[in-house]
């Protein structure tokens, strides 16, 4: 009997503190500054079931229901949406410790669970310590020696993968995706560390089981938990930054939630072995032996302001993988989605290849060669154009801000929907149609597209990405003609991915 009634205290008090909750969060609500038209929001999920369905994040539908600048919750944060580009010009402002400087504030504990917080650069609210980072990674991005080495990493991977291909035959259907988020983890491991990731060949042994691998297995495990891990941690800046705590706690989300913890933690442990190996590779070069031109290298010899920390050194590895492979991938696979569809196009772009490099498709060539590849350069901008590859971006103001014409207050968020400005009427000409060519004519406009974000936190791998994407496209085009077997999938998380984009690969007639 007691027991029952102490159940049903509880029951009570449970059901006031809900109450309690429920009231104060459409108090909130209703009583907020500059209301703006958006969805209505849910007590502990706000929008949440609106926005996140089949692993997909989609808040490009809500600037046809609310117009430009309008708003949407995640349990009881509020974000400004903007959809037009006069709206983000003073966010993507380069203003030296400016009002927009950060992307989340510093309460949010989700990206602290899973240490992404106010460390290296991503989500780094520290100007000076953030400033430390960007200037060494800045420093290595424009080296020459390290460009320059990346344009042979690039041609080396490819023709590993085409090494691999070679062995199925022209009538294999390829998951052209799967393929080639391999290579560019190859190749961002291998500019970054100067080790091989064997991504490729442990991908092209889970294809052909009853070849006997020359790798040994243990590589090949480590291999496949490295590409998962990246995977988990990719997506994990997502889930951790917006679902809100209860949610991620609950029974059902709880093990996912574990999991991703989990994953991150074992990526965290894998990059300090590294770490510790290139000490140790470095310790052991003689004096008069030139170092290699690979970024861990340069982190841990260039002594720039202070020697980098192995935890620093580990949490840029974590911004670059994170930041710079999936990126890559996905944008190809949107590339070659659109040339198939647009062969004009592709044929123009094929012609400038040809032309700069050389009708040899086995030619090698240098950066230097790839600088006048002006077309590829328009045709990646278009495809970025049309089907951004990272459609969120959000920053938030660490002073109170004027956007839109209201008065906002500090720490307010803003989320930018770079698909619905990238495809505005009211800026482009047939905003639908793939056409490189706009560029062409118009270069100026390049500065319309956002695939490298703005301001002062814009993507600072942007000049590898560029190297990387086109000589990718011209070791591609020069050689094979490419046959869609099945539209592109795709879901939206914190950058476009591509789930599915299935080929025949055939290598040209006149090779
Ligand atoms: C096609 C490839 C890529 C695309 C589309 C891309 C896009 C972006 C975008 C949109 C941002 C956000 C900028 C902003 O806040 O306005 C960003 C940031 C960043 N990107 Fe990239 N990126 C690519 C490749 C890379 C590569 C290859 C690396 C490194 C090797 C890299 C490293 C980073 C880092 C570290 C940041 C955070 C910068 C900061 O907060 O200061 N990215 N990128």
């Amino acid at each position: 009997m007691e027991a029952t009634n102490f159940l049903q205290e509880i029951l009570k008090i449970s059901l006031v503190a809900l109450m309690v909750y429920i009231s104060y969060y459409y108090y909130k609500y209703f009583t907020r500054e500059n209301p703006l038209p958006g969805p209505f929001p849910l007590p502990f999920i706000g929008n949440i079931h609106q926005i996140f369905k089949n692993r997909s994040f989609d808040i490009s539908k809500f600037q046809a229901k609310y117009g430009d600048l309008c708003e949407f919750y995640t349990g009881s944060q509020r974000f400004i949406l903007l959809n037009n580009d006069d709206l983000i010009q003073k966010i993507m402002k380069p203003t030296v410790n400016g009002p927009f400087q950060n992307r989340v504030n510093d309460d949010n504990e989700g990206l602290k669970e899973i240490g992404l917080l106010n460390a290296g650069l991503l989500f780094n609210n520290n100007y000076t310590d953030w400033q430390y980072h960007r200037k060494f990674l800045t420093k290595v991005m424009m080296s020459a020696p390290f460009i320059k080495q990346s344009v042979i990493v690039v041609q080396d991977n490819f023709l590993e993968m085409e090494k691999y291909w070679e062995k199925f035959g022209e009538n294999t259907v390829f998951e052209f995706n799967r393929w080639i988020t391999r290579y560019f983890f190859d190749t961002i491991f291998i500019t970054t560390t100067n080790r091989p990731a064997y991504a490729l060949a442990n991908y092209y042994n889970k294809l052909t089981p009853n070849e006997k691998s020359t790798l040994p297995e243990s590589i090949l495990k480590e291999s496949s938990k490295f590409v998962e891990s990246v995977d988990a941690l990719i997506y994990s800046v997502l889930y951790f930054f917006l679902v809100p705590r209860i949610v991620r706690k609950f029974p059902g989300f709880n093990r996912h939630t574990q999991y991703l913890k989990d994953r991150v933690s074992w990526l965290r442990n894998g990059i300090d072995n590294i770490i510790k190996l290139k000490r140790e590779e470095i310790s052991k070069t003689p004096i008069d032996q030139k170092l290699n031109s690979d970024m861990l290298t340069m982190f841990l010899t260039d002594l720039h302001d202070k020697p980098m920390s192995d935890k620093d050194v580990q949490e840029n590895f974590i911004g670059i993988l994170s930041a710079g492979i999936d990126t890559s991938a996905n944008s190809v696979c949107f590339i070659v989605d659109f040339l198939e569809n647009n062969p004009k196009a592709k044929q123009r772009m094929i012609e400038e290849i040809e032309r700069v490099l050389g009708k040899d498709p086995n030619s090698s060539f240098t950066l230097e060669d790839l600088s006048k590849l002006e077309y590829v350069e328009a045709t990646i901008i278009e495809a970025s154009r049309l089907r951004s590859n990272v459609p969120i971006n959000f920053k938030k103001n660490s002073v109170p801000e004027v956007i839109g014409g209201y008065k906002w207050p500090k720490d307010t968020y803003f989320m930018m929907s770079i698909d619905k400005i990238q495809n505005h009427e009211s800026y482009w000409k047939n905003p639908e149609t793939f056409n490189p060519d706009r560029f062409m004519d118009n270069p100026e406009i390049k500065n319309k597209v956002y695939m490298f974000g703005g301001g002062l936190r814009k993507c600072p791998g942007r000049n590898l990405a560029m190297v990387e994407l086109k000589a990718t496209l011209a070791m591609l085009y020069r050689k094979y003609d490419i046959e869609l077997l099945g539209p592109l999938k795709e879901h939206v998380g914190i950058s476009r991915k591509c789930d599915e984009l299935k080929v025949k690969l055939r290598k040209r007639k006149n090779f």
